[in-house]
């Protein structure tokens, strides 16, 4: 459960999901890693199990954790904060994003509201698991247009991610929310993430994130989390007990201590991702910038009235087609070439040959766009190796 008090965002992140330290005598929160817990009494450990692995939280009637794929304390200190910072009544976290995406899937399903409206682009994982149907959905895909038409008396969910993945494409919230009526939305939050972007402020009902991705923000752990009410995250959890993709109780810590710095790593990441998009507009060896950031990019003016910022994130169509795209990515020196993205250090990745290649050809990516995650470093070391990178 979030805590809503009147601090500020970043004062929030920081503090949320250790209100408790100061009382246990401690400065940072203890790690569990136990996989089991003492029952106590058979009664009280019976009724334990029902309530955890039905999706109750402890303090719903549980005297025991009982077994750590049904609770473990650090997954739910990481994921109080993060249901303060996105504003939501809960979240559940997982193994991995395509976990939280996969148990969101499976709800819809067991709802007997399996079809689910998408909008692309989406995360070529998300698209691959939604256009097989491998989980028993059925997909409609929609443009930003066409959501209303596409919903049927059957659809579970409405999917987007803005910015999208790998285009930076955004999209408004508000608009997609009116379309979809009853029918909740979910909004894929990974690039923005609540620093810059908070979807449920905008009527949204579930936010996803890869916590993979900015949210560890050191490309050392594997996370999924899931925001919204307190009904959904029941039904998350209960899915999770049974399905068994928790989050690691270490990954969680980490997770949990990466919200401290989000704040602070988000801007100074998007100050040098605008100045290089400002400067890649202009360079020779770069045919189109993708970013939110630059003119005419974003003429409906969400920078600013959904998002405060445009993130950290961009991509680039390379002059010279595949061959010029793949040539700079092997030319790069400091650049990491490696697919993720929200790490400390810069990344950049040929989207329509790595992360979207399973998506259909006439959705796929341009072959000569590259997308660049761009970390912490020094804007000047950064423009000097994709200056040499494009220019060989
Ligand atoms: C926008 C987005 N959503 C979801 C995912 C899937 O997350 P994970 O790799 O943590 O399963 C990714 C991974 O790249 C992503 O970029």
């Amino acid at each position: 459960m979030a805590e809503h008090s009147s601090h500020a965002f970043d004062t929030h992140a920081i503090h949320a999901g250790r209100e408790d330290l100061n009382a246990l005598g401690v400065h940072v929160p203890p790690i569990d890693l136990s996989t089991t817990y003492p029952l106590g009494d058979l009664e009280g450990g019976g009724n334990s199990y029902e309530t955890l692995a039905t999706g109750q939280r402890p303090e719903d009637g549980a005297t025991s954790m009982v077994y750590q794929r049904l609770w473990n304390p650090n997954v739910d200190r990481f994921e109080r904060a993060m249901a303060t910072l996105e504003g939501a009544e809960e979240s559940v976290a997982y193994a991995t994003g395509m976990a939280a995406l996969t148990a969101t899937l499976l709800a819809c399903v067991a709802a007997g509201t399996p079809h689910i409206v998408a909008v692309r682009p989406l995360y070529g994982g998300s698209d691959h698991v939604l256009e097989t149907g491998l989980l028993g959905t059925e997909v409609t895909w929609a443009t930003t247009d066409t959501v209303s038409e596409a919903i049927t008396p059957n659809t579970g969910l409405v999917i987007l991610e803005t910015p999208a993945n790998p285009t930076l494409d955004l999209v408004d919230l508000a608009a997609i929310v009116a379309q979809a009526g009853d029918v909740p939305v979910m909004v894929d939050n990974t690039f923005a993430t609540p620093v810059l972007q908070r979807p449920i402020d905008h009527g949204v009902t579930l936010v996803m994130h890869s916590a993979t991705k900015f949210i560890g923000g050191h490309g050392d752990l594997l996370g999924g989390v899931i925001s919204g009410p307190r009904e959904w995250a029941v039904r998350l959890r209960q899915i999770r007990a049974l399905t068994g993709a928790l989050l690691h109780p270490l990954a969680a810590y980490q997770l949990h201590r990466g919200l401290q710095t989000l704040p602070i790593r988000i801007r100074a990441q998007q100050t040098t991702a605008a100045a290089l998009a400002d400067w890649l507009s202009t360079h020779p060896g770069v045919r189109h910038v993708h970013y939110p950031g630059i003119p005419g990019a974003d003429p409906t003016g969400l920078v600013g009235r959904q998002m405060s910022g445009p993130g950290a994130v961009l991509a680039i169509a390379v002059a010279g087609g595949f061959e010029g795209a793949r040539d700079f990515l092997e030319r790069l020196q400091l650049v990491g070439h490696a697919v993720s993205l929200g790490g400390v250090d810069t990344l950049a990745q040929h989207p329509a040959g790595l992360t979207h290649r399973p998506v259909a050809a006439s959705a796929k990516p341009h072959a000569d766009v590259v997308r660049i995650s761009v970390g912490l470093e020094s804007l000047e070391d950064l423009r000097a190796d994709l200056d040499q990178a494009l220019r060989r």
